[in-house]
């Protein structure tokens, strides 16, 4: 890790100090505005229990949503900080309703040390999304120094995810930044071989770069869900009422061919009319030879995931990417499942097995094996930019680490 991070910091840089720190509290919430999943705030716990221990106060500023630059209730953080209390009961957990603004400078040096404040979502401020320069110093003014442990916010460029770090130093990476830059960058810059990746979803065109950075780096990549229709078609096989991205056909024939042979497509797929409920009756497998022109691909089929079974077995790395199927409809779910399940047992077998954010995180927590692989990122779009070799705005502004 070439960023410093808060186990760099010298105790006379934490004691007494506000610490600024930007999580990803972007978590779900149901029309009651209660939270159906909390994992992206307790990810953020040891940083944050690290600062408290070590005597700072810590000041908390996360987005929420998509709001526009304005207040929205359905977005406030309030549920959050809560949660992050109900989390933390020996703790002293304040919010305060603004964030750019003399109150919450002023809550924030009434905070004593091993006190917590929560601030109001960054995306109710106009600047935050454009970066904008006087918000950014405004944000400085809340903290002595800053952590960014929002991993899942890192690939925005935004005004509390990266230009605060141009006003506030030291800046720093938290633990959770850490361990998700240390377990992506550890997969493609020096994997213990053989190396597999296993990429799903629906649409090829949001996983070409990923599969272009990825494929000289993998011994295989395996892939699911219906982007393996566009596949499919540039074979020249009847794809029927699948979802095919026409427009990138061409492309998946170019990958296949540049690929070598690394590229695995399913051999078997599970079928049905629609992805209507009621269709689920006459939900059966065939070969992908034999699509019927009636019938859409809507998960992976039992010989497919065999086959990636038994290759995930012998991986010693890999890494996952989106669903095989329409997970959140059984019996579609049963390749995605299949696909947790095996690198649970790839875990147990000793590979070092990461899984992306967003989709394939959710279908390991569903599977109830999130605990068995090494590591699931908390970041859907950010480990995909990632791991196409962009750079992430919010940890390039970070300061570097100190080398030797
Ligand atoms: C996420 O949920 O992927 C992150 O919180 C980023 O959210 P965004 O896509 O709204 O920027």
């Amino acid at each position: 890790m070439i960023r410093r991070t808060i186990r760099d910091l010298h105790d006379d840089e934490v004691r007494g100090k506000r610490a600024l720190v930007r999580v990803d509290f972007n978590v779900p919430l149901d029309d009651d505005l209660e939270i159906t999943d909390d994992t992206r705030i307790r990810a953020a716990l040891p940083t944050i229990e690290y600062l408290l221990e070590r005597g700072a106060s810590v000041v908390l500023l996360s987005h929420l949503g998509r709001p526009k630059g304005k207040p929205e209730l359905r977005y406030s953080l309030q549920p959050v900080s809560r949660r992050l209390a109900e989390l933390l009961p020996s703790r002293s957990v304040q919010f305060v309703e603004s964030t750019d603004s003399d109150e919450a400078v002023q809550a924030t040096h009434r905070l004593k040390p091993g006190q917590l404040l929560v601030l109001e979502n960054t995306r109710f401020l106009g600047g935050e999304e454009t970066n904008d320069e006087r918000l950014s110093r405004s944000l400085a003014e809340l903290g002595d120094l800053f952590v960014n442990d929002a991993f899942g916010a890192a690939h925005r460029a935004h005004a509390s995810t990266a230009g605060v770090a141009e006003y506030l130093h030291p800046a720093v990476a938290g633990l959770l930044m850490e361990r998700e830059l240390q377990y992506l960058a550890g997969a493609l810059d020096a994997p213990t071989r053989p190396f597999i990746a296993v990429l799903g979803g629906s649409k090829i065109s949001g996983k070409i770069d990923v599969m272009e950075a990825l494929l000289p780096k993998v011994d295989q990549l395996l892939v699911g869900g219906a982007m393996a229709c566009t596949f499919f078609r540039a074979m020249g096989l009847e794809t029927g009422r699948s979802l095919v991205e026409e427009d990138r056909v061409k492309m998946a024939a170019d990958l296949m061919e540049k690929a070598g042979g690394k590229i695995i497509l399913p051999v078997d797929a599970m079928v049905a009319p629609s992805m209507d409920a009621a269709a689920v009756t006459q939900a059966h497998v065939v070969v992908r030879e034999a699509i019927p022109a009636d019938q859409a691909m809507l998960d992976i089929g039992p010989a497919s995931m065999a086959q990636y079974a038994a290759l995930l077995a012998d991986a010693r790395t890999v890494l996952w990417n989106g669903p095989m199927g329409v997970f959140e409809q059984p019996p579609y779910d049963a390749g995605t499942l299949g696909v947790a399940r095996a690198m649970a047992e790839a875990t147990r077998r000793g590979a070092v097995t990461i899984v992306g954010g967003g989709d394939s995180a959710a279908a390991i927590t569903q599977a109830g094996l999130a605990d068995r692989v090494s590591h699931v990122s908390t970041g859907g779009g950010a480990s995909l930019e990632f791991l196409e070799g962009k750079p992430l705005p919010g940890v390039e502004a970070l300061d570097m680490a100190e080398v030797g």
